[in-house]
């Protein structure tokens, strides 16, 4: 059975690498990168094209953008398997203001809010909410449409590089969660838990980026609150729009509960890292149930051990940053048994180049959680190449969950 990948990021290289140790599975991608040609082969050409000329029996997308775009409903207008949200229900991610409307309408938890047509009229709502306050873009950002101002003067110079519909929502305090669940119209089959760290600096300083590194342990989330966030934020989303694909909720776990900071209609980058790395179970089957609406009676094995999917950045990202970097020591950080996902590579005339603003996404699965973050970082500093940088502190919030109570 042929499945082919959309994307060429690290989430996408987490995807084919996982499915390609899948028996019977052969693995594409379009277009790919350096790091999934080695596992699968990488072809060029629109998606839909890239599907006809690989006879693909599914397709599964890695990224946003073609999701919004409505890549579900061409491929399914055609008669081609394909695991994602169709265009409309894509608007979950593709504007904040239609998802808002969505948790308001269907009693899904989430930030007090209210939204403006544009920044004069979001600076009238600036007191409503006290400070801090959240300011968000409408559309499509890649992580960077956010802002949170802690007084109105950064509120007001914050509102003058906005232009567009925005939300202004309130603040929420507490551990932030990133709750994936595949979908078939029907049923979610939830994925393990994992965090994000969206800041660019150690201690989650600095401007938000894409994402610098996660992991995925058993503890960050209980029991009860996994059953609290299926039935009042996934399932019910699942039951209003026959949602398909990956949903991934961005929560925050507050005092009087989760509470939905946004919805994106794919999997993470690098949750997706963590998780694959971690999940003892087949993925291909888990896909084609999914694409079958067959997941009702699946659940997914994980392996007991927490995994670190630590992010290597080009120097000045998430700014402006130089590309074209030669990377070294990739094979002395797989040789400590690690795994290094491809982002944000090229093959150059000699060596491997950066091309991207998260280039590589060092990842290791161990027993405990500080083993894990010890091996991921060994292997981290394994690799080189002019201006790299990455947090020193991926997991780090894990450790202190993990940590007994003192009295
Ligand atoms: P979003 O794209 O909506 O997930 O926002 C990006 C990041 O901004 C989130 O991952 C949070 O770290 C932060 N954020 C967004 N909304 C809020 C909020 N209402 N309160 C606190 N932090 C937020
Ligand atoms: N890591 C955050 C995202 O994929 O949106």
């Amino acid at each position: 059975m042929k499945i082919l990948v959309i994307g060429g990021g690290g989430r996408e290289h987490a995807l084919a690498w996982k499915l390609a140790q899948s028996p019977g599975i052969q693995v594409f991608a379009a277009p790919g990168n350096p790091g999934i040609a080695q596992v699968a082969t990488c072809v060029s050409g629109s998606p839909l094209e890239a599907a006809i000329a690989t006879g693909a029996d599914l397709t599964v997308v890695g990224p946003e953008a073609p999701l919004v775009a409505g890549i579900v409903d061409e491929f399914r207008a055609c008669g081609r398997k394909i695991i994602g949200p169709s265009a409309q229900a894509a608007r979950l991610e593709g504007s904040k203001i239609f998802a808002k409307y969505f948790f308001a309408e269907r009693k899904i938890p989430t930030a007090e809010f209210c939204t403006a047509n544009h920044p004069a009229e979001a600076r009238q709502a600036l007191d409503r909410f006290g400070f801090p306050v959240v300011l968000k873009a409408d559309g499509l950002a890649a992580g960077k449409g956010v802002v949170i101002a802690h007084d109105r003067q950064q509120a007001e110079s914050a509102l003058a590089t906005f232009s567009g519909r925005l939300v202004i929502e309130e603040y929420l305090a507490g551990d932030e969660v990133s709750f994936i669940a595949l979908c078939d119209g029907k049923t979610a089959l939830p994925f393990a838990a994992t965090q994000d760290h969206k800041a660019v600096f150690d201690g989650d300083r600095g401007p938000n980026t894409g994402g610098m590194g996660a992991y995925c342990d058993p503890n960050i989330l209980t029991a009860s609150q996994t059953n609290e966030i299926l039935n009042n934020v996934i399932y019910p989303t699942v039951e209003a729009t026959h949602f398909t694909g990956f949903l991934y909720a961005g929560l925050m776990m507050t005092a009087a509960g989760p509470k939905v900071l946004e919805f994106n209609v794919r999997l993470g980058d690098p949750e997706t890292q963590a998780l694959l790395h971690r999940m003892a179970s087949d993925l291909a089957p888990v896909l084609i149930a999914a694409a079958n609406s067959e997941l009702e009676s699946l659940k997914l094995e994980w392996r007991t051990g927490p995994s670190v999917c630590v992010v290597l950045a080009s120097g000045g990202y998430p700014d402006a940053y130089e590309t074209g970097k030669p990377i070294y020591g990739i094979p002395e950080a797989e040789a400590t048994g690690a795994m290094v996902f491809h982002a944000g590579t090229r093959q150059g005339p000699h060596y491997l180049e950066t091309a991207g603003g998260r280039v590589l996404g060092v990842t290791a699965t161990a027993s405990g959680l500080p083993s894990a973050i010890e091996h991921a970082y060994a292997a981290v500093r394994a690799v080189r190449f002019d201006g790299m940088h990455y947090r020193t502190d991926i997991g780090a919030k894990g450790l202190r969950r993990s940590r007994p109570v003192q009295f």
